[in-house]
């Protein structure tokens, strides 16, 4: 049999985001991944079109106290509360570390304070070539001080957007916390206020008692919750914020398979990012990538780009 034959009937996997073009439409999300070199690089990088950083702070943040993380019976619990090295000593020690590798590199930018927020931009700016997008992370439920506080409103989310938006030239995304009520109202201000993509979403509200302590898990009682849970959720989010506006939408919460992903992007995304998955199955992303593609390959589909909102109304 002729092999490379075959493979040169691969459906191509490269997507744009705004102007960024990625080798894959997967995405290894905030939070999940560590900073250090040898994990941005293959096998790790097989399949993935980039990879967010963890969620940076102006200053350095220790985290939050007691158990971070709980498992449930379809999902993961987190209450991480954004341990960060501040975003000095990551634009110092990590990011060099990281990029230059074979993967773009999108900064999850916390937003705690609006000053901050600046700061740390301006920071940020200084190493601009090593960025391929700042991802705005208006949706952490794990810290008492800004997080998600500034995503359940579009009066928060248009704050941030004017306050960032004129100090980052390169591609500026919002991460939307899933918790509201008007999430397509959301959405359409971040783009009003002129991001170019939307991330959607972030973790959802949840908690846990250990019975054994006949107490709550968590210290701050509440922590986020993802994974396989969530899914059809993150997928109705995504269906909704896609049909609402017309920057790119990236699809985030519970993908764990080839057919999550490509039904993220049937719903309208553009690109697909894996967060809890990787925390089972560090090699997983290269699994995902592999069986999307093969299905692909099954509808003689030539590029992934063609599938890209087709799930909403006419198919393909
Ligand atoms: C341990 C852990 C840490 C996370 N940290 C961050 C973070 O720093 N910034 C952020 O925007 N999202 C963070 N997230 C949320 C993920 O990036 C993702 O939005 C969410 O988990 C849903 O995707 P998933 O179901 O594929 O995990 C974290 C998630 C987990 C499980």
């Amino acid at each position: 049999m002729n092999f490379s034959k075959f493979s040169e009937k691969l459906p191509d996997m490269s997507v744009s985001v705004g102007n960024l073009t990625l080798s894959s439409p997967l995405m290894i999300a905030s939070g999940v991944w560590p900073h250090e070199a040898k994990f941005w690089r293959e096998p790790y990088t097989n399949g993935v079109g980039a990879i967010c950083s963890k969620g940076l702070t102006r200053h350095p943040r220790p985290g939050n106290k007691g158990t971070r993380i709980w498992e449930t019976s379809s999902g993961l619990l987190n209450s991480i509360g954004l341990q960060n090295s501040g975003i000095e000593a990551f634009v110092a020690e990590e990011l060099p570390e990281i990029s230059g590798n074979q993967v773009p590199v999108v900064v999850n930018l916390a937003i705690e304070t609006l000053e901050e927020a600046e700061e740390g931009l301006i920071l940020l700016k200084s190493a601009k070539e090593h960025i391929a997008a700042i991802e705005l992370n208006v949706s952490c439920p794990n810290v008492d001080f800004g997080g998600m506080a500034w995503g359940v409103s579009e009066e928060g989310v248009a704050q941030v957007l004017a306050a960032t938006r004129p100090l980052w030239e390169g591609e500026l995304w919002v991460k939307l916390t899933p918790q509201v009520s008007n999430l397509v109202d959301v959405a359409k201000v971040a783009q009003e206020m002129g991001a170019d993509a939307l991330v959607v979403a972030n973790t959802w509200l949840g908690m846990a008692i250990d019975v054994d302590r006949k107490k709550p898990v968590f210290e701050r009682v509440v922590a986020g919750l993802s994974g396989p849970a969530v899914f059809p959720l993150a997928l109705k989010c995504v269906y909704e914020a896609a049909g609402a506006v017309s920057i790119p939408v990236i699809g985030c919460g519970g993908v764990s398979c080839g057919n999550d992903a490509l039904a993220m992007l049937l719903a309208g995304a553009v690109a697909v990012e894996v967060g809890s998955m990787l925390l089972h199955d560090l090699l997983c992303m290269a699994e995902i990538h592999d069986q999307a593609r093969r299905k692909l390959a099954e509808w003689n589909v030539s590029s992934v780009r063609d599938i890209i909102g087709k799930g909403r109304s006419e198919g393909f």
